[in-house]
């Protein structure tokens, strides 16, 4: 990949570009006009294998891997793997995914959940569990009637060693991260598409007030940009 800013170079590796990893990223990838759902409602047709190779990275620099329950919910979310070659420059094995859910609505059959070489967490509340047989999977349990999610990153931070988080979205969860000032950096991946309103599915919900951001850095591969902004 081409790095634009802050100084040019003509060949830059993702996990060079990205190593500086806050204690809080969103990684996403969203199309020219705003959208984080390709036509079927999924990501995968947007930004490509040069989306895919930052993604990589960025998984690969995490301390864990926060996604919401909505994302999920669509099924299409396997457990964390590594090219061998990210395993070495790791060190270990793949960071946990750790799924944001406060109704524990999951199916706990899928593969992210029973096939995972780094066990998935859970992050929940406590009425999640009222009256109910706790999931067969690690639970991180923080609030009591919905998710404290100041508390939720203390916990993993304090109790699981994951003290660089990289959220992956869905938007839902993004939202809340950003609005609690939870969030540091925003890496946004811009693929070289409008989808138009019919698909549209934003990046962010709604906030109580204009958040700037600061721009750090600009990347290019294959007409996809690689957009860094610094939120604190
Ligand atoms: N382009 C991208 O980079 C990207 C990345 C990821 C996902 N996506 C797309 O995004 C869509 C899903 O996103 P989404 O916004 O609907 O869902 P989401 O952010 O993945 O998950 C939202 C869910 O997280 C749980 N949650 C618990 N506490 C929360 C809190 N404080 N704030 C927010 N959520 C909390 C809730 O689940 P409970 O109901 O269990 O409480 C909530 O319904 C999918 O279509 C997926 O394909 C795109």
């Amino acid at each position: 990949m081409r790095r634009l800013l802050p100084e040019p170079a003509a060949d830059a590796d993702p996990l060079d570009a990205y190593a500086d990893a806050p204690p809080l990223r969103i990684g996403m990838v969203a199309s020219v006009d705003g959208s984080v759902t390709d036509a079927e409602g999924w990501t995968d047709g947007l930004g490509g294998d040069a989306d895919f190779r930052v993604f990589r990275a960025l998984r690969a620099l995490a301390d864990g891997i926060l996604v919401g329950a909505g994302t999920v919910r669509t099924g299409r979310l396997g457990p964390a793997k590594l090219s061998p070659a990210l395993r070495a420059a790791r060190g270990g094995p793949p960071a946990p995914i750790v799924v944001v859910s406060g109704t524990l609505d999951l199916d706990f059959a899928l593969p992210l959940f029973t096939a995972a070489e780094t066990p998935t967490l859970v992050v929940t509340c406590a009425a999640a569990l009222r009256g109910r047989t706790p999931p067969p999977v690690p639970l991180v349990v923080a609030g009591g009637d919905r998710i404290d999610l100041p508390a939720a990153l203390a916990a993993l931070r304090a109790d699981h060693g994951l003290d660089r988080l990289l959220c992956e979205g869905g938007p839902a969860l993004a939202t809340s991260l950003i609005r609690l000032g939870l969030a540091d950096e925003l890496c946004l991946s811009l693929a070289p598409t409008l989808l138009g309103a019919a698909h549209r599915t934003p990046l962010v919900g709604e906030l109580p007030a204009e958040i700037p951001l600061r721009p750090s850095a600009v990347l290019e591969d294959d007409g996809v940009l690689f957009l860094r902004y610094r939120l604190r």
